[in-house]
């Protein structure tokens, strides 16, 4: 499952570092070519020559210990891996990764590193909820790293509680699936609407909302590391955009529309993640309006609903459609699902704490014709767009299935 994919195995100094020998030797039998870096605290606990002979590749410990004349060693592994697992990962090494702190040769190469990044962390109960360990981890979530939870158990501190650095076995076949997922939408054209529309007053006045963008380009990345061709239609967005990804800017709910409908016939997966106006002001001054009188009352009407005409013309593509919602959510994501004609809802209460508008995290509840299918818990916008764009990959059409809107 494995071969052809370099990976790095990344070991700090917690008594599970003597665990990375059982997932070395398991990433190795899958075919892997593994590169093992070892701090200088995991060495302590495990020796260099041990991940040696079972990776068959020299370990690395020393930032400054340049073998090969002819490259720089930390860049040199940053850039040929296809991804990098730290398992254990101490509370240390995540705060170094967190502060971008590069003082061994691990947090050196993990801060050089594009490719994806897994944190397996092991350590004491209180360690792992203490405030600092946690922001520190929810962060590098917010920034696309994936977590594999420790177990409960036996700590080598005498506590039985949440700590242990999760089994080999289920470490490696994490991995082997994050590379299974990884190439689940080759091939695939995916388009993603994010951010919020701006529909003006005047020139120098409109109507917005709270959308940074984060939802709609979390689901874009997502989709790249998918394998996905993406394409991203954003209105106003406060978050930076993906790098890499092929980008439209627009304004108003009717160039966004447009945008969306000259892309549409080539499509396979749509997700209107955007914040779309649904009124707009009659008329825009093509001058800035003056003050005048006390009162200034402005007559809106409705914009075009944009996701109803996508799933009006629906052929093959698979629809995904949001709901912003703060009361008897499921009964509005159902009502949208229907009447929209989408294969996914997915809905969130924008009034929950971490979740909705400009939080790197949300909470979503994911409906399909059947009803609720999957209730994720608070977790990073861009897990949350894995997951569901590995659902809206289940609704492709098979190879020749027309998949026509009925
Ligand atoms: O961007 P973030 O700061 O990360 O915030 C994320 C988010 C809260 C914006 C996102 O999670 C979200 O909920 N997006 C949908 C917001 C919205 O417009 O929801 P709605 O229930 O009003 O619209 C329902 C669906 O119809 C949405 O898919 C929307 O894109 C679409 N729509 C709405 C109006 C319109 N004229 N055309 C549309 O296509």
């Amino acid at each position: 499952m494995l071969s052809g994919k370099t990976i790095i195995l990344g070991i700090t100094g917690g008594i599970a570092a003597y665990k990375g020998a059982a997932l070395c030797s398991k990433l190795v039998q899958a075919g892997a070519k593994v590169h093992v870096i070892m701090t200088e605290s995991a060495a302590k606990f495990i020796t260099p020559l041990t991940l040696q002979t079972l990776s068959r590749n020299p370990v690395h410990t020393d930032t400054f210990d340049e073998r090969d004349p002819s490259v720089v060693s930390h860049i040199h592994l940053a850039d040929h891996a296809d991804l990098i697992i730290v398992a254990p990962a101490t509370a240390g090494t995540i705060a170094k990764l967190a502060g971008g702190h590069a003082d061994d040769m691990l947090s050196t190469t993990l801060l050089a590193a594009t490719c994806p990044i897994v944190i397996a962390p092991a350590m004491n109960v209180h360690m792992y909820e203490h405030p600092a360990v946690v922001s520190n981890m929810e962060l590098l979530a917010a920034r696309g790293a994936m977590f594999i939870e420790p177990g409960t158990g036996q700590l080598a501190c005498g506590y039985v509680a949440k700590g242990r650095l999760a089994e080999p076995e289920d470490i490696a076949n994490a991995v082997q699936s994050w590379f299974a997922s990884s190439k689940l939408l080759a091939g695939k054209r995916v388009l993603v609407t994010a951010g919020g529309t701006v529909e003006r007053l005047d020139p120098v006045r409109y109507l917005t909302n709270d959308s940074s963008g984060k939802m709609g380009f979390a689901i874009a990345e997502a989709a790249q590391l998918m394998g996905a061709e993406v394409t991203v239609v954003a209105g106003r967005t406060s978050a930076p955009p993906p790098a890499g990804i092929r980008l439209l800017r627009v304004e108003s709910a009717q160039q966004m529309l447009e945008a969306v409908m000259a892309e549409y016939e080539t499509l396979d997966i749509v997700v209107k993640a955007a914040a779309v106006a649904d009124y707009r002001p009659v008329a825009a001054s093509s001058s800035k309006l003056k003050k005048n009188g006390e009162r200034l009352v402005l007559e809106l009407e409705r914009t075009t609903d944009i996701l109803e005409q996508l799933g009006k013309r629906k052929k093959r593509q698979v629809l995904v459609g949001f709901a912003a919602e703060t009361e008897q959510v499921a009964f509005y994501a159902m009502d949208k699902l229907r009447r929209k004609h989408c294969d996914l809802i997915v809905a969130n209460d924008v009034g929950q704490a971490g979740a909705g508008f400009n939080h790197d995290t949300n909470i979503v509840q994911i409906y399909g014709e059947e009803g609720l299918i999957e209730a994720l818990p608070l977790m990073s916008k861009r897990e949350i767009g894995s997951r569901l764009l590995t659902l809206a990959a289940e609704r492709l059409p098979q190879a020749g299935e027309s998949g026509e809107y009925a």
